[in-house]
């Protein structure tokens, strides 16, 4: 869904950006010959990653391969990873830095420092081993950015229980389905939150999703809205801030865990309807994303570090809670939306909190061009030093807009390739070292190696787009549990390894092209999962909601940026005629909304006679893809209803 033409081509030399000389002298990884290094010490080039974490026992080694395809790494090892995010830093004279700056939706503002995370996430420890969660026991957290959710995210941590968050704004439904895959032992929630001046209550959704489980848990809820909302506590539900306060103090030591045991579940989509649950080992998920955050963000204890990403995704796992407090940066989070209250408040976020590093998608960059430079040139952004954007491709023309507007062309970019599957970046430049094409991902980084390669699993040459393979394994890679194998093996491995049994390849689901220099352009995805405002939804999922209404005989929903901001497109057909419309695209909309959130409404919704289909009668996403960019495509060959394509393409302009 790139929005930007593709006119200078990725990898042109008259695009390609050398970082910034004022940059290049500052960075931890200032040498190309950590490539070579890293190649030629595979596997054992990883124990640099494990260096960076304190380990309670040391690891036997560090790739086991016994199990493959799910290789397992620092097997033999132990460590506990809230203890690496908290503890080791007050021993290391850091109690008193700040690790989290918190700035709600209403102007409030809240400062945690390392001991005061410390203190409050052992009393939320104590408190869950209260209510009977143990080392193992799933925690499932349904929370907006409010400090209380990484908080509770490194107390399930501490005694060793999984956390299982789930994005607040997901339907009732959402929840259920995330929450009875986990046979969750407690849910952690909260009031409401306020959206832009109006209060949305939270624990109403949270309460529908509790009435339909088959057992009761017990529920935390912190307090969001304030004295002016009274929430009504009932049976086994209890107030997050009488349990803070009633175990502060405790002492909790951190469980040891061993490398290879799970840290969390988080539920993406695939292309099954049903939400996939990912888990992620402690010691490997450590290792990579503590490793990246100091390779690609360059982030150092005392740097501030600002990321957009809500932490009900991977990207606020990974690179707003356990990379930059593994690394002891101060981490900003910011609650609600940026606009609010106006357009001023990204860049008071960076110039009030000082941010070095700021991470975010490139569709927020697009708004922030559609707002126009005056916003970010009224604010001082002189501590910024690097930038960096994950979730969808970013245009050459957003690109530079970033670049020059935010970074005033001091502060590299890296353009972050990865997936929840991944755990951490795999295919990124390493700022200050690497040249920077705008539009192209970049290289994978060391260590790492992937792949554009036809259906059968061949490597292509250089400029010919194919499947994206990653053809190492890496210390942050998904390890399912006993009872989740057999599916990830079929989604990720089967689909290239198994026709070329000598080779190991893991299935990204992408489309890209390799250029000359190694460099990776992101094309989109290749199968049937729509990103929508950087949150990865399953069409399967979003269609089952869609026929689920009366009327509607089949749909395809695909993401399009027809207004500049990606948005879903819902195409159906109707069992009746044209009378009634009006009335069924209402129900599609609502049945999104109340199934799987709000944040998924259709920007719109087309009646078609018919889809485009392949000749095996699948939907071709791709054609529809083409109409809602304005890009249509041009060889209708693989379709059997070639004639649809004009027909829709004059139903999608009417509408
Ligand atoms: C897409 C988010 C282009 C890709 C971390 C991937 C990207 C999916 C980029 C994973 C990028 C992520 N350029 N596309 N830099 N980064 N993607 O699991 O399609 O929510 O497969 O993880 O986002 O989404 P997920």
């Amino acid at each position: 869904m790139v929005e930007d033409s593709l006119d200078s081509v990725p990898g042109d030399a008259a695009t390609a950006r050398r970082p910034p000389s004022t940059f290049a002298r500052d960075t931890t990884v200032t040498d190309t010959s950590v490539y070579e290094r890293f190649d030629r010490e595979w596997p054992d080039c990883w124990a640099d990653a494990a260096a960076l974490l304190e380990w309670d026992e040391p690891y036997d080694e560090v790739l086991d391969a016994d199990d493959a395809p799910f290789y397992r790494w620092f097997v033999g090892g132990r460590l506990n990873a809230a203890e690496n995010c908290i503890d080791r830093h007050l021993e290391a004279g850091r109690k008193n830095q700040v690790a989290i700056r918190w700035e709600g939706k209403r102007g409030e503002r809240r400062t945690y420092t390392y001991y005061d995370l410390h203190r409050e996430v052992t009393a939320v420890a104590a408190a869950l081993r209260e209510l009977g969660v143990e080392a193992d026991d799933v925690v499932t957290l349904y929370l907006p950015t409010v400090p209380e959710l990484p908080i509770t995210m490194l107390a399930c941590a501490r005694i060793g229980a999984l956390h299982n968050v789930v994005f607040a704004g997901f339907a009732p439904d959402a929840l259920l389905g995330r929450m009875e895959q986990d046979d969750s032992s407690v849910l952690v929630t909260c009031d409401g939150y306020f959206h832009e001046g109006t209060a949305v209550g939270q624990k109403r959704k949270a309460d529908a999703a509790l009435a339909a489980l088959e057992s009761t848990i017990p529920t935390v809820v912190v307090d969001r809205l304030g004295a002016d909302h009274d929430t009504q506590l009932g049976a086994d539900q209890y107030a997050y801030s009488a349990l803070a306060d009633r175990f502060e103090g405790a002492t909790v030591p951190p469980v040891s865990r061993a490398a290879t045991d799970p840290l969390f579940h988080i539920h993406t989509s695939g292309t099954t309807g049903e939400p996939q649950r990912m888990t992620h080992a402690t010691g490997g998920y450590l290792a990579g994303t503590t490793w990246t955050t100091r390779a690609v963000f360059d982030l150092s204890p005392g740097d501030t570090y600002w990321c957009t990403a809500d932490m009900g995704w991977i990207t606020g796992h990974s690179y707003v809670v356990y990379g930059p407090l593994a690394r002891g940066a101060t981490v900003v989070l910011t609650e609600g939306s940026l606009r609010y209250p106006d357009r001023h408040r990204p860049w008071e976020v960076i110039e009030r909190n000082a941010v070095n590093v700021f991470y975010t998608t490139p569709g927020v960059v697009r708004t922030f061009m559609k707002w126009g430079e005056s916003f970010p040139a009224a604010h001082d952004r002189s501590s910024l030093r690097l930038l960096g954007t994950v979730g969808e491709p970013i245009g050459p023309d957003t690109w530079e807009w970033f670049y020059t507007h935010v970074g005033e062309e001091r502060c590299p970019i890296v353009d972050t390739w990865w997936q929840t599957e991944t755990g951490s970046i795999l295919l990124s430049t390493l700022p200050g070292v690497s040249e920077m094409k705008p539009g192209a991902v970049g290289p994978p980084l060391p260590g790492i190696e992937a792949r554009a390669v036809d259906e059968n699993g061949r490597e292509l040459p250089p400029g010919e787009p194919g499947s994206l393979t990653i053809t190492k394994p890496w210390p942050s890679m998904i390890t399912p549990l006993e009872s989740d194998r057999y599916w990830v093996l079929a989604e990720y491995w089967q689909q290239f390894s198994d026709r070329r049994a000598d080779t190991w390849q893991y299935a990204t689901g992408d489309r890209a092209v390799v250029d000359d220099d190694g460099y990776i352009t992101i094309i989109g995805r290749d199968d049937d999962v729509v990103t929508i405002g950087n949150r990865r939804l399953g069409t399967a999922e979003l269609e089952a909601a869609i026929t689920a209404v009366d009327g509607v005989t089949e749909a395809a929903a695909v993401a399009g940026s027809a207004d500049g901001d990606t948005d879903l497109y819902v195409f159906a057909t109707a069992e009746q005629d044209l009378t009634g419309r009006e009335a069924l695209r209402e129900s599609i909309s609502d049945a999104i909304v109340d199934r799987i959130g709000r944040f998924a409404s259709p920007a719109a919704v087309v009646f078609t006679p018919e889809l485009p289909e392949t000749h095996t009668g699948k939907t071709m996403y791709r054609v529809l893809e083409g109409i809602v960019d304005d890009a249509p495509l041009e060889d209708s060959e693989p379709l059997r209803n070639p004639e649809i394509v004009g027909e829709l393409t004059t139903l999608w302009g009417r509408n």
